[in-house]
């Protein structure tokens, strides 16, 4: 088995080769110089199962990706797996009104196009998976993240919004704390509301889960909250970590302890690794 590591995970490919026992492909990606991309498979892979791994984000990597999956597919090789630490355009996962592009389905369908199979992490939605015309599944970080947190003495695992209630229950019950839910409304993409709900968070250390901190407007607005209810350490978690414009600058005024996020999109605050996460669903889908 051969896994090819694109530039948005190349840490990941490189995990998931030593822990799935997989020979990491060597490539050639290189921009021509008007920017256009050029990927080259340098091992022979025909015949072979391969997974790609490659972040759909930002843009210029989903390109990246076809490519990766034009070239895997033209080399031969028997079965392609294209594994998604971080589907980008997940969150476009309907037309919120009439004229829209339903974005998610729109790169769902062209990843389909070469490929066998997908796998990928904290969907936002679970419906997106259908939008694959191929078999495509998820795993969860929230464990490894939960077990990332139970060193700093959590009392309480919050999810910012019902939507993200399973992730902090699931989270809680590794931790062995209690966990409860925020009142979100959305008012528009840049703009929340949390609303005040009382919380027993008195001199507590609060982790907040989510699937995704993008401007960090929802974390900002549930530490505000929390702070004003008395909460001591309020640290902030997700698996994908946007961190889009000022977010951190957001985070750290509103007075949080501590991000942590997965290095499916790799930044200083990727304090938990995805690879063992993936390579435990592929095994066991495996079995
Ligand atoms: C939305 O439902 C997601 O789960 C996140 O809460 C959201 O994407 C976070 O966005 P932001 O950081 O911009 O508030």
């Amino acid at each position: 088995m051969y896994i090819i590591g694109g530039t948005a995970s190349k840490t990941v490919a490189e995990d998931l080769s030593k822990s799935l026992d997989a020979t990491l492909a060597r490539t050639i990606i290189k921009r021509f110089p008007d920017n256009e991309l050029y990927v080259c498979i340098s091992d022979d892979i025909s015949g072979e199962d391969v997974i790609i791994v490659q972040t759909t984000y930002p843009d210029p990597n989903i390109v990246e990706l076809f490519l990766l999956q034009d070239a895997v597919k033209e080399a031969g090789a028997k079965r392609i797996t294209v594994v998604i630490p971080y589907f980008g355009y997940g969150r476009q996962d309907k037309k919120f009104k009439n004229g829209e592009s339903i974005s998610a389905k729109a790169i769902a369908k062209l990843i389909s196009l070469n490929a066998d199979e997908v796998i990928t992490v904290d969907p936002h939605k679970e419906h997106i998976l259908d939008f694959f015309s191929i078999p495509a599944s998820s795993c969860s970080a929230v464990p490894e993240l939960a077990k990332y947190m139970k060193k700093k003495n959590i009392d309480l695992v919050l999810a910012p919004d019902k939507g993200a209630l399973n992730l902090a229950k699931q989270a809680s019950s590794i931790i062995n704390c209690d966990f409860d839910y925020m009142e979100k409304n959305r008012i528009n993409d840049k703009t929340i509301e949390i609303k005040p709900k009382n919380l027993d968070v008195h001199n507590k250390n609060v982790t907040i889960i989510d699937d995704i901190i993008s401007t960090g407007g929802t974390m900002a607005k549930s530490i505000d909250e929390l702070k004003k209810q008395g909460a001591n350490k309020i640290f902030v978690e997700c698996t994908h970590g946007l961190f889009a414009g000022e977010a951190i600058k957001h985070l750290y005024s509103a007075g949080c302890s501590g991000i942590i996020s997965t290095d499916t999109i790799k930044s200083e605050y990727s304090k938990v690794k995805i690879a063992p996460s993936i390579s435990q669903w592929i095994e066991s889908k495996q079995v």
